[in-house]
């Protein structure tokens, strides 16, 4: 999305996480940090830390109130990335080799340990007065995303899964983080808990959007996406479209192809053939929109001035028209 704020804001944190990296740099530590840097210089979109600074903004207080938790949830979600793509054997992230397959799993499992450490040490520097909720918030939020990718995970070997149950599951991996930027980044400001819960409920419904487009990318986006198309049909990972598809006619199909690894191309041609017919991406679609739909409602209702209102509501609209 290209908004001037969003721009501004993107420049501020980069400008900060720059200026933190610095007591960590590249090549010391015996190549410790060599993993870190390399993925955090890969970019991403920076939905995080930009919705923590605007929040706090929203709030009345400025986004360098919310530099520290802006810090630590951009390092922590570049942490569950570094071992996300270990779990998802992916080769792929934001259009490069993965950490795992350049440095190798020890690596990865190590700095990615470092940096959940350094997004620690980050929170740190947030102002004494909103540490005690901030970090409540921050290390439950943490907790949730380990027991979604946990979910996400035994539910490849399952072929039950419901709806709800993966709802469930993208709540704890993904949407709580989203949340959890808001309601830290407007605490940061010095926003009571009533307004933190509500920007928390806010990004809680974004978070099921986004992450449905996530799904809907893995199995029919293009080169943009920057990680590799069908990874989720070849881990039989149970989105949205797959669960769709298991109560159609086209269930046999997934089922032929479950547990299937030696014909790739095959299978992701097989299983997106038979999630089209079953009108799985359509349903999707539906489905992303009606979250989108919540979060509206919930911004509505949040009183905030003009300015604030068309930044929040042009984010949650990015969720869903975003091609990476
Ligand atoms: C990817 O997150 C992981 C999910 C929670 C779906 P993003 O799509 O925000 O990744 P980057 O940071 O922009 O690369
Ligand atoms: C991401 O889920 C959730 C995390 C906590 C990292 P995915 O496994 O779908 O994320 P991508 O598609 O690899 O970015
Ligand atoms: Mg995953
Ligand atoms: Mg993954
Ligand atoms: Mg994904």
């Amino acid at each position: 999305m290209n908004h001037p704020v969003i721009a501004r804001l993107r420049a501020q944190f980069e400008a900060g996480m720059a200026e933190f990296l610095t007591e960590f740099p590249e090549g010391s530590s015996a190549g410790i940090y060599d993993p870190i840097h390399y993925l955090l210089k890969l970019g991403g979109k920076r939905l995080r830390p930009v919705l923590a600074m605007a929040a706090a903004e929203a709030e009345g207080g400025e986004a360098a109130d919310a530099l520290p938790v802006a810090m630590a949830v951009e390092t922590f979600h570049n942490f569950t990335l570094m071992h996300d793509d270990i779990m998802d054997a992916a080769p792929l992230r934001r259009g490069q080799p993965t950490v795992h397959l350049k440095w190798g799993d020890n690596a990865a499992i190590l700095s990615g340990d470092t940096m959940y450490t350094l997004a620690s040490l980050a929170l740190a520097q947030t102002q004494p007065a909103h540490l005690p909720a901030i970090t409540r918030t921050f290390y439950k939020t943490a907790l949730e995303v380990c027991v979604g990718q946990q979910l996400d995970m035994s539910f490849e070997r399952r072929a039950d899964v419901t709806i709800p149950e993966y709802i469930e599951m993208i709540r704890l991996k993904t949407s709580v983080l989203l949340a959890g930027s808001l309601a830290m980044g407007a605490a940061s400001a010095g926003a009571s808990a009533e307004r933190q819960a509500a920007w928390y409920r806010f990004g809680e419904r974004i978070g099921l959007a986004f992450q449905i487009q996530d799904d809907l990318l893995d199995t029919f986006g293009d080169e943009a996406v920057g990680k590799q198309i069908g990874g989720d049909i070849l881990a039989d990972k149970k989105t949205y479209l797959w669960i769709h598809t298991a109560a159609s006619a086209q269930a046999d199909e997934l089922s032929a192809w479950t547990s299937v690894s030696d014909r790739p191309a095959e299978k992701i041609e097989a299983i997106r053939g038979a999630m089209v017919a079953a009108g799985a991406d359509q349903a999707a679609r539906e489905a992303m929109h009606n979250f989108v739909d919540e979060a509206m409602s919930e911004l509505g209702a949040m009183g905030l001035n003009e300015d604030h209102h068309v930044l929040f509501a042009g984010l949650a609209r990015m969720v869903t028209e975003r091609v990476s």
